[in-house]
């Protein structure tokens, strides 16, 4: 099961040279992620807090579903375009009760960070989310679930082998509450070996778990969201990048991370050759 998806420009290209080439080999689908990702685990994980969160009420799910679904966005995310395009079933939230989840689960929770609270509150940084949902967190669920899914080492190495695992995005929240912080890009970047590490040891779990097929999402060019436009623009035009008005020390964080991920998986995959990690990337 030796599969490369090359290093591509947008999602979107990735989507459909997968589709063809993996059409239906998979019985399964595993995601970590953030925001990005998340089919509705933070709704259940905030409870009662819950009708506050903006995306209980349209416009969120009004373009797909019709109503929201705990998903940020107003339909579906990549993560069900991948889940449609394997003929699975659209993943259903890790911490949905009553639900099987032998075809795949979601571990992915909004606000989501590749570093936990513990890193966090260490270094002197804000954490703007009150949950535990951290890459670490979302590993621990994963294993807590594993015994309704494969019973011994053996049927779970089979079962995992089947299964597609899809990690990331992560480090968009971890660098984001930094910047929240108030701290300078350059302290920032300087955790990212953190970030990338903390990525590149859940890949390595999960090729030891017994997955074949492990796509890392790399970070989508900060310097260009809106939000981050708003939120840390500039008085200084030397500030921004001349072509795209983006902001140049965000995008350098968002290609520097990018680089420093494809490094650390190119490692791992020497040492695991049978089963390299796909890494893809968005590339401002
Ligand atoms: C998918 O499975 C079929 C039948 O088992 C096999 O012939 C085909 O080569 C597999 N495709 C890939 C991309 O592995
Ligand atoms: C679980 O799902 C079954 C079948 O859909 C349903 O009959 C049952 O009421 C559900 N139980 C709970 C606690 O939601
Ligand atoms: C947080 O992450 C660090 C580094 O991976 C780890 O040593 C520590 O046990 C974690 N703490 C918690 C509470 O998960
Ligand atoms: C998060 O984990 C920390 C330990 O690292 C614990 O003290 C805290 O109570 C947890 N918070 C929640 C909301 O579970
Ligand atoms: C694993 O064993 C437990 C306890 O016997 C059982 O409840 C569960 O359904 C089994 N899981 C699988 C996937 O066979």
């Amino acid at each position: 099961m030796r599969r490369r998806v090359q290093v591509l420009e947008i999602l979107f290209l990735l989507l459909c040279t997968f589709c063809h080439s993996i059409q239906s080999n998979y019985t399964s689908l595993f995601s970590f992620g953030d925001s990005y990702t998340d089919t509705g685990n933070i709704v259940i994980i905030s409870g009662e807090a819950a009708p506050n969160l903006l995306l209980t009420k349209p416009p969120y799910g009004m373009t797909f579903f019709g109503h929201p679904t705990g998903r940020i966005s107003d339909g579906r995310l990549a993560i069900d375009f991948i889940a449609q395009a394997l003929g699975l079933p659209l993943l259903p939230p890790s911490q949905a009760t009553n639900h099987s989840f032998l075809q795949g689960a979601n571990f992915a929770v909004a606000g989501g960070t590749a570093l936990n609270r513990t890193f966090f509150l260490e270094n002197g940084y804000q954490i703007f989310t009150p949950y535990n949902v951290s890459l670490g967190d979302q590993l621990g669920w994963f294993d807590a679930m594993k015994p309704s899914l494969c019973n011994s080492t053996q049927a779970c190495e089979e079962y995992f082998a089947k299964a597609l695992f899809v990690v990331g995005e992560f480090g968009w929240n971890d660098y984001g509450f930094m910047l929240l912080s108030g701290r300078r890009v350059d302290e920032i970047r300087s955790h990212t070996p953190q970030v990338v590490g903390m990525i590149c040891a859940a890949t390595e779990k999960l090729i030891e778990e017994g997955g074949k097929t492990v796509v890392v999402s790399g970070l989508t060019p900060m310097g260009c969201a809106t939000g981050n436009l708003v939120l840390f623009g500039s008085q200084n035009e030397a500030d921004y990048e001349p072509d795209t008005g983006c902001l140049k020390d965000l995008n350098s964080l968002s290609r520097d991370h990018n680089l420093q991920l494809r490094r650390v998986l190119m490692q791992l995959n020497c040492k695991y050759p049978d089963c390299p990690p796909t890494n893809t990337e968005h590339v401002p």
